[in-house]
């Protein structure tokens, strides 16, 4: 046996460790436009894996993350399947690599080190975005390929020619026949949070940062919603065979005057100190630009140099990229405060002096929970370590030492409250959980009008009309206590309220009655049982298809159920325990919401039998897939065109000319969606 195979075992192990990690890493990024690790925490452990791959050569694996880059292919495959269209998946002319990355000025001299003496380098800005592979065939834009997996990427030249910056032709003599443009596809700062603002005021998920704004937009199959958001590019390598220049440098002013995109920022540096001022000067700067950058590219200038350079397997040798350090500031912790969810989880929040942070300013932070804050050993009055994590939500990561003399020293140690800041019920903790929870679920303010906002929520019963400030409202004029009470709504109670009028309350009553039709899957996600998200409902609903048949299910049968385990059954289980839930789900029955899945699949009535019904324009309840549901659902029939069978239209706003007029000439009546949701729900 090999005397120094224990001592190797643990590195051998580590090894594969790693490979798995790095290739789940580049899955989340790349895949699932959803980063798990900084791009520094990356690069350190992929540096670590380079290095144990070096001493154990017997352990050489192709398919190893060194050997090759992440790919971005999987998710189109997903969505070919999902949409039915898709791009299509086109081989690189030229592998499209990425770029080995540093940290340092020393890293800088190593690598300049073994370049030719007296090399030219040019610096540029690193962007943040994704990149792309434009190709002009007789300057015409051809194609446009993202990188997929560095060999072959997805065509998105309808979504490319979204960018206003991007020539679809370029009309001069002096063209070659093919040459191939590289760049960044960006989604400029101020574009990204208006889009993150509409998306949170529909429910829709955040997107983390503009980097994963644009990769999720790029990948959209409606060219007309890439050009609403208002992509951005920039170019920055041009590839092919014959072209003109003898140095990047040149190559880029060339593009330029054939109307590309090219940074101003661009500079020949001469030595590391020049480079070293270029990023020192940037670093600054790059806070005032209107797109995201995450460091800075050096290449080496003439091209003949940068040919008897070459490749490795993954990146080039005549360019590297210096990676900016996280940005990270020091901020009073002013206070803590505590936050009550609709689950009674109390959070704790920091309150901090606020600070400017990668262009935005923050001034609150979570601490997650009492381990966390206990581990960071931080408390109110401390001075605190904000970072941007995956760059948009700011993480507090330390604090600076105390002052000796500091007379907090003498307080004791923090301690999380005992009663909740809401109701004042004393907290508990579960044993296995991290989180403090406060019991009183149906006498706890935030937690009654929690379950509430969930319980009328887009995924759930979806009634509009009925936002957060209007529960508020309603819950401390004593009109709504539990989700039951919603039913129960009469108008002269919503009218008389301060801010809401009669249209108000007709539209809320309406959305009120059209939540009668919502299946019975989403009302088992509506009514908020903990750990019951949105897909664990619906596979319940399919096993058991009423109510009455899942208030017996024992906590072993529901574990039987896919997705649910012990902990969620166990929650079903107490949920039915509860005589207060028992009363809430009798007066919703009686109340006409849907308790049993067959109900639900079968028309809900027929008072729109017979009917051929075209919808039009863009609507404020529902949306259209959903209105096309509730016509079927009531015996209808929804219809693409306007024609004399057709009994009415549902329009809404911004509805077709064509159809507009269509619908005059044949005398065809129009309904508004007031009038339609008044209409089947028998007002
Ligand atoms: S040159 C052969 N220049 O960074 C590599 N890349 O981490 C040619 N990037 O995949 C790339 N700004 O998406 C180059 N000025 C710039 C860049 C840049 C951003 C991206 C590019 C590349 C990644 C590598």
């Amino acid at each position: 046996m090999d005397l120094f195979s224990d001592i190797e075992a643990p590195e051998r192990e580590e090894l594969l460790a790693l490979r798995k990690e790095l290739e789940e890493a580049n899955y989340k990024y790349y895949v699932l436009n959803q980063p798990t690790l900084s791009d520094q925490e990356f690069d350190f452990k992929m540096h670590r894996l380079q290095d144990l791959e070096a001493m154990f050569p017997d352990m050489y694996d192709a398919k190893s993350p060194t050997q090759h880059v992440g790919s971005d292919l999987v998710e189109s495959q997903k969505s070919k399947e999902k949409s039915g269209k898709s791009f299509e998946t086109v081989k690189h002319k030229y592998p499209m690599l990425s770029l080995a990355n540093s940290y340092s000025r020393e890293e800088i001299e190593d690598w300049v080190r073994k370049l030719p003496q007296g090399v030219e380098i040019v610096c540029e800005l690193k962007y943040d975005g994704l990149s792309i592979s434009l190709w002009y065939e007789h300057g015409v834009l051809v194609r446009a390929l993202t990188r997929g997996d560095g060999q072959q990427g997805d065509d998105v030249i309808a979504n490319i020619k979204t960018i206003a910056s991007i020539p679809w032709r370029i009309e001069r003599a002096d063209v070659p026949d093919f040459f191939e443009l590289r760049g960044e596809v960006l989604l400029p700062w101020e574009r990204f949070e208006a889009l993150n603002k509409e998306r949170e005021e529909q429910e829709e998920p955040l997107f983390a940062n503009p980097r994963n704004a644009a990769s999720g937009t790029l990948k959209l199959q409606d060219p007309r919603e890439v050009a609403r958001r208002g992509l951005e590019a920039y170019l920055y390598y041009m590839l092919g065979e014959n072209l003109p220049g003898k140095t990047h440098f040149e190559r880029l002013a060339t593009a330029k005057e054939w109307g590309f995109h090219i940074s101003e920022a661009i500079k020949v540096c001469h030595s590391v100190d020049e480079v070293m001022n270029y990023i020192a000067y940037w670093d600054t700067e790059r806070k005032n630009l209107p797109v995201a950058t995450d460091g800075i590219v050096l290449k080496v200038n003439d091209l003949a140099q940068q040919e008897e350079l070459g490749f490795t397997a993954k990146t080039p040798r005549w360019a590297i990229a210096y990676k900016f350090p996280a940005e990270k500031q020091l901020t009073l912790l002013k206070e803590i405060t505590y936050q009550v969810g609709r689950t009674g989880v109390v959070t704790p929040v920091a309150n901090l002096e606020p600070v400017q942070l990668s262009g935005t300013i923050v001034q609150r932070a979570t601490l997650h929970n009492e381990d966390f804050i206990k581990q960071l050993d931080i408390r109110p009055g401390d001075r605190v370590w904000v970072e941007k994590g995956g760059e948009i939500i700011p993480k507090i990561t330390g604090r600076e030492d105390r002052p000796i003399s500091d007379e907090r020293l003498a307080i004791s140690d923090y301690s999380f409250p005992t009663v909740c800041p809401e109701c004042g019920a004393t907290l508990v903790r579960v044993e296995g959980e991290a989180a403090w929870r406060c019991p009183n679920e149906s006498g706890c303010p935030p937690q009654i009008k929690g379950k509430i906002e969930h319980f009328v929520s887009r995924k759930a019963m979806d009634i509009e009309g009925l936002g957060e400030e209007t529960i508020d409202l309603l819950y401390r004029q004593g009109l709504l206590h539990n989700i039951a009470d919603i039913y129960d709504l009469k108008a002269e109670d919503i009218a008389t309220q301060e801010r809401l009028g009669d249209k108000s309350a007709q539209n809320m009553l309406a959305g009120i009655e059209a939540s009668k039709q919502v299946p019975w899957a989403r009302v088992l996600f509506a009514l908020g049982i903990r750990m019951v998200g949105e897909t664990t409902a619906k596979k319940i609903a399919k096993r058991y298809n009423s109510i009455d048949s899942l208030q017996w299910a024992t906590a072993e049968q529901l574990c039987a159920i896919d997705d649910v385990g012990p902990q969620i059954a166990e929650n079903i289980v107490k949920y039915f325990e509860d005589i207060r839930n028992l009363e809430i789900l009798e007066r919703l029955r009686q109340a006409g919401v849907q308790m049993e899945g067959e109900a639900a699949e079968e028309p809900a009535s027929d008072k729109l039998a017979g009917m051929s019904i075209v919808i039009s324009g863009t609507f404020e309840h529902h949306s259209r897939d959903e209105y096309k549901e509730l016509i079927e659902q009531n015996g209808g029939k929804n219809v693409g065109s306007v024609s004399k069978k057709t009994s009415f239209i549902l329009a809404g706003e911004n509805m077709g000319p064509e159809k507009r007029k269509k619908a005059e000439e044949l005398g065809i009546p129009l309904k508004s969606e007031e009038e339609f949701l008044q209409m089947i729900s028998g007002l």
